[in-house]
This record gives structure tokens, sequence and C-alpha cells, in this order.
């Protein structure tokens, strides 16, 4: 192999680690349920939070659709997965829960999560159904969401 190939190979390689050590460290909050509830967009000047699969979103630009007296208000400070899923804003349908979901909702959720909120919205953290297992231990899959145009907030 001539020198050029195995230095642009050296560098390759290198930037593949560097990444993957950067992404290691950086912080990852856990949401609880009492803490998602602090941003459900009812006091002025706050961030205003929402979770999708797990996923906490900073949807405060979104003000217009997600603050208080805004028309989409009641998904905002909780894990919405179901209400986005079946594009329903019934009480019941404010939840995580996805059992029971038809394919057409949960491809319909897909595609809200991936071409709205991750393309819209910076992720600020996850809620333990996504980072935890049931008995409370680490999840050892759990990978951050790759969403490389924004910077996760270290807000600890
Ligand atoms: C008659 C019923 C509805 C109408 C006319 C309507 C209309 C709209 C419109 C026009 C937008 C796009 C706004 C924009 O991007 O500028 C939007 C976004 C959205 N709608 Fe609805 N909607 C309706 C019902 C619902 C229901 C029942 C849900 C329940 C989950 C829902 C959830 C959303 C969400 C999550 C967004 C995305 C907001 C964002 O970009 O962050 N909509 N809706």
């Amino acid at each position: 192999m001539a020198t050029a190939q195995v230095c642009v190979l050296f560098i390759v390689i290198c930037t593949t680690l560097a990444e993957d050590v950067e992404l290691k460290h950086k912080p990852v909050r856990l949401f609880t349920e009492e803490e998602l509830k602090r941003y459900d967009g009812s006091k002025d000047g706050q961030p205003i939070y929402m979770a999708v699969k797990g996923v906490v979103f900073d949807v405060t630009k979104g003000k217009e659709f997600y603050g208080k007296d805004a028309p989409y208000n009641a998904l905002v400070g909780k894990d919405s997965t179901r209400a986005v899923a079946k594009m329903s804003l019934d009480p019941a349908d404010l939840t995580s829960d996805t059992s029971g979901l038809t394919e057409e909702q949960l491809t319909s959720l897909e595609s809200i999560f991936e071409g709205t909120y991750k393309a819209k919205y910076p992720i600020v953290g996850y809620t333990a159904s996504r980072i935890l297992n049931e008995d409370g231990s680490p999840n050892e899959n759990f990978r951050p969401e790759d969403q490389p145009h924004f910077h996760i907030k270290d807000e600890f």
C-alpha cells in the first residue's frame, strides 16, 4: 500500500475513534416524569419540553403549537408518544404506551419522530423508558439518537 494511502487510512481511523470517544463523554440527561412536567409551558420564560419514544425534545421554538393556551399544549411536559402516533389529543392517549397501535399508526409515529421532532427540535435528554431496564438497571443497549445538526444541551 502506498504511503499516502496508509496516511489517509490512519487519519480516517483516528477521526472515527475520536468521535466515538467524544460521544461516550457527552452527558445524557435522564428525565423523571415529575421533572418533565416542569416544562409544560405553563410558566413564561421556562423552556418547553416533550418526549416522543422516550426522547426529550426542546420544543420551545414551537411555542405557537405548544405554549400555554396553544392547540397542542396538552402534549408537552410528558411523553406523548401514543398521542402523536394516533394524532389524538384525547387525555387517554397522552402516554408513552404504544400497546395495540396499528402498523399504520406506528409508521406515522416513526415519520413524525424523524421528520418533525428530530429534524426540528434539539434533544435535551431521555426518559427512564429509554435509558433504564424495567428493573432500574442501566440499559446496555442505549445509544443517544443520532442528531448531528444539534448540540446536546448540557443543563446539569
Ligand atoms: C382539525 C384538526 C387539525 C388541524 C387542522 C391541524 C393542523 C395542523 C397544521 C396546519 C400543522 C402545521 C403547522 C406548521 O408546520 O406550520 C400542524 C402541526 C401539528 N399537528 Fe395538527 N392539526 C389538527 C389536529 C391535530 C391533532 C389531533 C394532533 C394530535 C397530536 C395534532 C398534532 C400536531 C403536531 C404534533 C404538529 C407538529 C407541530 C410541530 O411542528 O412541532 N394535530 N397541525
